[in-house]
């Protein structure tokens, strides 16, 4: 309550109804293909935001982000860092599978960008860990790959976001060299986790 009466949801409130508005969702062609809208899971009040690129078939089924094989990845990546996932935020910068598990396109990308924004509005993370091409440049608005952007922080609003390699490139990609640098991704926001966190 603030002193004039006025009611103000807590995060998890709020995201559920962000949720809940977002059913039913026209606003760009990956509506036709979809089976569910997967709007993210985990703490909504988390300081570290872990943003993918959209649902694959598992999560279109399941309605979970990153419940897959990248997931099972993901998860142990983030425990490499001593993060459990319940502990952080997990999301897509599209919340709908992309047709044969194709990139989303810009038009896509720019269609959910505001459901995106939204979430983040309410989650206010510090640290943002962006996996991949598709989400670190959507996010940043550049094209400069994702070889160049990882490795150093980039100023992210009142975050700071650290790009990486999506972990379905390191499941294709088994090399030591693509794994010791998604390391060192993570130990920078690990870093920054520690550094920024407010709890
Ligand atoms: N890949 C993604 O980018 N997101 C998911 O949720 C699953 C796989």
């Amino acid at each position: 309550m603030t002193l004039d009466g006025d009611y103000l949801p807590d995060g998890a409130t709020a995201l559920r109804e962000q949720e809940r508005r977002l059913q039913g969702c026209q606003r760009c062609k990956l509506c036709h293909g979809r089976r569910t809208i997967v709007f993210g899971s985990g703490d909504p009040r988390a300081d570290l935001v872990v943003i993918g690129e959209g649902p694959g078939a598992d999560e279109d089924v399941q309605g979970l982000p990153f419940v897959g094989r990248a997931g099972q990845l993901l998860t142990r990546m983030l425990a490499s860092v001593d993060l459990a996932r319940d502990e952080v935020y997990i999301l897509n910068a599209v919340k709908c599978r992309p047709p044969g598990n194709r990139n989303p396109e810009a038009d896509e990308l720019a269609a959910c960008a505001p459901i995106l924004a939204e979430q983040l509005a309410v989650i206010q993370p510090k640290v943002v860990l962006a996996l991949g091409s598709v989400a670190a440049q959507s996010l940043l608005r550049t094209r400069e790959p994702i070889g160049k952007l990882r490795g150093r922080l980039h100023p992210y609003g009142n975050a700071v976001l650290v790009p990486t390699f999506h972990p379905a490139f390191l499941l294709r990609n088994p090399g030591q060299e693509y794994k010791r640098m998604a390391w060192e991704d993570l130990k920078l926001a690990r870093r920054e986790y520690d550094a920024r966190r407010s709890r």
